[in-house]
């Protein structure tokens, strides 16, 4: 360990030189444990932990709680009372970092003001950035921990030994760590949980920062999955999803023959009346796994199939490694899953994406006509192969462009909504919905849903007739 001028204890920092590394060595397994004790450290103290970004950090925090619980910690809803409060942090896009820097400044004022012996920690995908934590150690003092996505699992010490030398420690791995089961988790749904499969992703798109801040490729032990999802199952949940940066992936960095397509069956067979998984790369998506969702009516008809972009010089320039023809005879294939609907990602304004380029971007849309899309403008990130590429277009071209998109995918999710009007659709009941007196839900196509219904069925999986469709959303009524 070394001890810093400045105060803080740094066990290990970023290094993006690692992170970009890729070894063929297999991951080890180990396996959680806390020592006792650090079991009281959090006793008669509150926590608050805030989550940005995607699922996989949403699961990530649902660790993190269950940790800070396991050390006598109860959660505050005020992120501005709480004892310990933990930002668990996004890198994907500029607005992303820019709200966890904005939460920050907000956290140290009130630390000067009412709330003197806040702890204040910063996790996730920013923690494993170099220059974030350069940042952190030189500006931001008050930041009492630092810890990144492949040593979560040490929060417990890192944040005892914070507490205790009352200095800034940091502690990030640049190098994957192993893989750690038997964390506990506090999950934030009492019928809808996430899985993780597989973590890291090996795919180098130009435009992402992923494979930095999440490591290389690792699959989790198809035995340790399915324990879990029979437990789940034991537990009553209804619905499971899948997760991963590239879950089609799963298992090719195993020694096995096993792959996504064998693991949506076996989670399939678990009973589990709900199947999700996410992220999927059109490049890893095989017929096989097609196959396999026809075949079981637990796995649901909803595909996320990033596209990225409609021209085939620009998916180069990004490293997608198909082009917009295999896309669509893939998206093509899927359509022949009874009642799919098929979401994607798009982004605009790449380097050098020309008019014309986001024209045949418009094109794909005008045949694809996904049921769901989110769109973003192109963040530069460093440490990604994008950020070196020549970029003439103006921010407000892209606006522009950004704008025209979302007027045309929109208008296919309304239409996409309308077609659902008069039908009688399965739901997963969530909760009461903000709409007064209504409850909501999501189709087995993953679309929401707001009905009027009989409050006992939260939790259940129901009938209910479509009655009206928005864009974002449809209305109905319990049959
Ligand atoms: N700029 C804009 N959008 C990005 N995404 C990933 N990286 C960037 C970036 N640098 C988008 C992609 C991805 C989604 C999760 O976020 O569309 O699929
Ligand atoms: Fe954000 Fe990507 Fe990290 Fe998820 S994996 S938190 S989207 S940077």
């Amino acid at each position: 360990m070394i001890e810093l001028t400045n105060g803080s204890d740094v066990m290990e920092l970023p290094n993006y030189k690692e992170a970009r590394k890729r070894n063929t060595e297999i991951v080890e397994k180990e396996y959680y444990e806390i020592n006792d004790n650090l079991i009281n450290i959090g006793l008669n103290k509150t926590y608050h932990v805030k989550t940005y970004g995607c699922q996989m950090n949403e699961h990530d925090t649902e660790n993190i709680k269950a940790m800070l619980e396991q050390l006598g910690f109860v959660e505050e809803v005020d992120i501005f009372k709480a004892d310990v409060v933990i930002l668990n942090t996004c890198s994907i896009r500029e607005n992303a970092h820019n709200k966890a820097f904005g939460m920050l400044g907000r956290l140290k004022h009130v630390k000067e003001e009412s709330n003197k012996n806040m702890i204040i920690g910063l996790c996730g995908c920013m923690a494993q950035e170099e220059k974030v934590v350069n940042d952190i150690m030189k500006k931001y003092k008050y930041v009492n921990f630092v810890f990144g996505t492949h040593n979560i699992h040490h929060l417990p010490y890192i944040l005892d030994k914070a507490i205790k030398t009352k200095k800034q420690v940091i502690e990030v791995f640049s190098k994957e760590g192993n893989i750690v089961e038997g964390l506990p988790s506090k999950r934030a749904n009492r019928y809808k949980a996430f899985v993780n499969i597989m973590y890291g992703c090996d795919k180098f798109c130009t435009y992402c920062i992923v494979p930095m801040t999440r490591g290389k490729q690792r699959s989790r032990d198809k035995d340790d999955i399915i324990k879990e999802v029979n437990k789940l199952v034991k537990e009553g949940y209804k619905e499971v999803t899948l997760l991963g940066q590239n879950v089609n992936a799963y298992g090719k960095d195993l020694n096995t023959n096993y792959t996504m397509a064998n693991l949506l069956e076996d989670v399939a067979k678990t009973g589990i009346p709900r199947v999700r998984f996410m992220t999927s790369h059109p490049w890893d998506f095989t017929i096989d796994m097609i196959e396999v969702i026809k075949k079981y009516n637990n796995i649901m008809p909803s595909i996320h199939l990033p596209v990225q972009s409609g021209s085939n010089k620009v998916l180069k320039l990004m490293g997608r490694k198909y082009t917009k023809e295999e896309y669509l005879e893939l998206f093509d294939q899927l359509r022949t899953i009874p009642n799919v609907t098929i979401s994607t990602d798009i982004i605009v304004g790449f380097p050098s994406e020309t008019e014309t380029d986001f024209e045949e971007t418009l094109k794909l849309c005008e045949y694809c006509k996904f049921d769901n899309a989110y769109t973003f403008i192109f963040s530069p990130r460093e440490g990604t192969a994008a950020l070196k590429l020549k970029d003439e277009t103006t921010l407000k071209e892209k606006e522009e462009r950004l704008y025209k998109l979302n007027e045309l995918v929109n208008k296919y999710f309304l239409e996409s909504n309308q077609k659902m009007i008069g039908k009688v659709v399965d739901v997963l009941v969530d909760s009461k919905s903000e709409k007064e007196g209504m409850l909501c839900g999501y189709t087995d196509t993953n679309k929401l849903i707001n009905f009027y219904g009989d409050e006992k069925s939260i939790g259940e999986i129901v009938k209910v007739e479509v009655v009206d469709a928005k864009t974002w959303s449809l209305d109905g009524k319990q049959k």
